[in-house]
């Protein structure tokens, strides 16, 4: 199922990741005058916390919609930063002319990982970094939006696309390595973990069902002539699998894994 990333309200969601952002900007070093590239900047947390610190720079992303809530949130707090439409399988930018390219749980949902890796290359300086971030599988999210995606599977059932690009293990040191190294460029992969915490899992299950893919799979569901009974199939399971994983007996927390990957041309 294509996602549209416009749909819904990404910016709950967002307002949970902007950590992530915060963590990754610091970790690139002073940023003062440099030229900083945020591939899939959504509504902009790095490219607005990079700008915090003076850097120059460029969000791109697919969703016009979220381009608007980024560059509302630039505006908001002073800050100039040029928002463009744009995949990351043609970044609409020139080759070798950001010195650093970042993309937090973004570039890791290209169709095609391998025009995107080729794409990322070129638009880095010679002397520039690129830093991703993925998660780790196996985690928290892995059960919730693993039940979501094993029901879709189930109602929606259909043969798989038969012509999908091989995907891409962006949380993997030994696969960046083999995506990277030949372009030139060697890969370090270091683990964090962001904590999710709501009032409750019925709260925490609320806002992610505004989630652009949560929104999409129930456009799906509302084709169907049993919408309701399916909607409420899906809302039991994903308590259940939410509950399964809480760390906290009076509300609800999840630690969650996460990767950056760190890439530079060797
Ligand atoms: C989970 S959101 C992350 C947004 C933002 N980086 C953040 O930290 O909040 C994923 C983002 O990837 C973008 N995206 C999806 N497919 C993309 C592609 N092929 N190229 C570039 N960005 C893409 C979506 O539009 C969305 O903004």
């Amino acid at each position: 199922m294509a996602i549209d990333w416009g749909v819904g309200r990404y910016e709950a969601t967002g307002e949970l990741l902007a950590p992530v952002s915060e963590v990754v900007v610091e970790l690139a070093g002073p940023l003062t005058g440099r030229s900083v590239l945020d591939v899939g900047c959504g509504t902009g947390n790095a490219a607005l916390a990079a700008a915090a610190r003076g850097a120059v720079v460029t969000g791109v992303d697919p969703a016009s919609r979220l381009l608007e809530v980024a560059a509302g949130r630039a505006a908001e707090r002073g800050l100039e930063i040029e928002f463009v439409v744009g995949d990351a399988a043609a970044i609409p930018v020139k080759d070798q002319s950001a010195e650093l390219v970042i993309s937090i749980f973004a570039v890791i949902f290209a169709p095609d990982p391998a025009a995107a890796v080729a794409e990322l290359t070129r638009v880095v300086a010679p002397d520039g970094q690129i830093i991703i971030t993925d998660w780790l599988p196996g985690g928290a999210l892995t059960v919730i939006n693993g039940t979501a995606a094993k029901f879709m599977g189930e109602v929606l059932g259909g043969p798989a696309p038969k012509s999908a690009p091989a995907s891409l293990a962006w949380h993997n040191a030994e696969a960046l390595r083999a995506a990277f190294a030949p372009y030139g460029f060697s890969v370090e992969v270091e683990e964090r973990s962001l904590v999710f915490e709501e009032a409750s899992a019925e709260e925490y299950l609320e806002q992610s069902a505004q989630h652009p893919m949560a929104v999409s799979a129930d456009r799906a569901l509302s084709q169907r002539p049993d919408a309701e009974e399916l909607r409420a199939e899906l809302k039991s399971r994903l308590l259940a699998a939410a509950e399964s994983v809480n760390e906290d007996p009076e509300g609800f927390r999840v630690t969650v894994g996460y990767t950056i990957a760190t890439i530079r041309r060797s």
